[in-house]
């Protein structure tokens, strides 16, 4: 994956000063940079950030700030959907290396044939995966925009939906629409136990269940509430419940936790014992990493500028449509 993302060594500064985080706010000013995070990484860079959305809100970030350069802490294609939106910018990415299970399991020439063998389908596809994906597909949705853009199809349209085979079921039985699905998962989403959960919640009898879409099906059906990272959020501000069991990564506990001091969060627990409720993608970025990056100007998306072209037009239909 280094090769192809770019990742470039160079002679540059590998130390890290004793007040990273001062230099951090120094390095954004100096830079005129915007700090773009996920609300799946360590909570010390969500505190340093800008901005912590979910997958549509950073996108809408990155087409919209007139900052210079976009220091986007999250995974790559986040990063590089915030290239295709401001490719006049430069955008950079703590660890070149923080993938997603979802776009790796997504080729492109095997999305190509996908497409090939159902003509007539038309390509809904999740915001991970990567930009030859995107600019194969019709329209791009996230987790909280693709019901909406789902219900606005015609009747008669049939739709591949791609590349989560959850996400999509979830939206098959929500929408009611026959679409054929690609079978990729996320490695976090899909270890969630669903006999832990129920134990789980005979412990805390009081707790909703609360959970993403991208979680297998006996996991959903346990869930009080489903939805995108930045509705868990809203959920549980909203709600009057004290207590919530929450089915995704653990980092969105943070902003949770930050914004509700009163209530109690409590992962959801994997099939193994094991740290498999964090994803290991968005881990990759460290503090030291958000600075070497900024400090360095490395490393950097760099993209083709027909790809940007062909990768942004169902974007754009994304985001008219929701
Ligand atoms: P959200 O768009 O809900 O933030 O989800 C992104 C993601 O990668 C979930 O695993
Ligand atoms: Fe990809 Fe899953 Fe990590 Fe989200 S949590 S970035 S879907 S591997």
């Amino acid at each position: 994956m280094q090769g192809k993302f770019n990742n470039i060594a160079d002679a540059s500064t590998t130390e890290i000063p004793l007040n990273i985080e001062d230099e951090i706010i120094r390095l954004k000013k100096e830079l005129n940079a915007i700090l773009l995070a996920h609300y799946y990484q360590e909570s010390e860079i969500q505190d340093m950030a800008d901005f912590v959305g979910d997958s549509l809100e950073l996108s809408r970030r990155a087409s919209s700030t007139d900052a210079n350069v976009i220091v986007f802490a999250g995974v790559h294609f986040m990063a590089e959907t915030a290239k295709i939106l401001s490719p006049q910018k430069k955008v950079l990415i703590p660890d070149m290396n923080a993938g997603c299970s979802l776009a790796e399991g997504c080729p492109a020439p095997l999305f190509k044939k996908f497409r090939e063998q159902h003509p007539e389908h038309l390509a809904i596809t999740y915001i991970n995966c990567s930009a030859e994906v995107k600019a194969l597909s019709d329209i791009i949705c996230t987790s909280s925009n693709a019901e909406k853009i789902i219900r606005q199809i015609p009747e008669d349209k049939p739709i591949l939906f791609s590349p989560d085979r959850n996400l999509g079921n979830y939206l098959k039985k929500k929408t009611g629409r026959d679409m054929l699905i690609w079978q990729g998962t996320c490695i976090v989403h899909e270890t969630f136990s669903a006999k832990k959960l129920i134990h789980l919640k005979s412990l805390y009898p009081k707790a909703a269940i609360i959970a993403h879409p991208e979680c297998e099906e006996v996991v959903l059906d346990q869930a009080d509430f489903i939805g995108s990272t930045s509705a868990l959020l809203r959920y549980v501000q909203q709600s009057s419940i004290g207590e919530f069991i929450i089915a995704t990564e653990t980092g969105i506990i943070h902003q949770m936790e930050k914004s509700c001091p009163d209530k109690i969060f409590i992962p959801a627990p994997p099939e193994e014992s094991c740290a498999c409720n964090q994803c290991p993608y968005m881990k990759l970025n460290t503090m030291d990493k958000l600075y070497l990056c900024m400090k360095n100007l490395t490393p950097e998306i760099i993209m083709d500028d027909d790809l940007i072209r062909r990768a942004r037009i169902p974007i754009q239909r994304m985001m008219d449509m929701s």
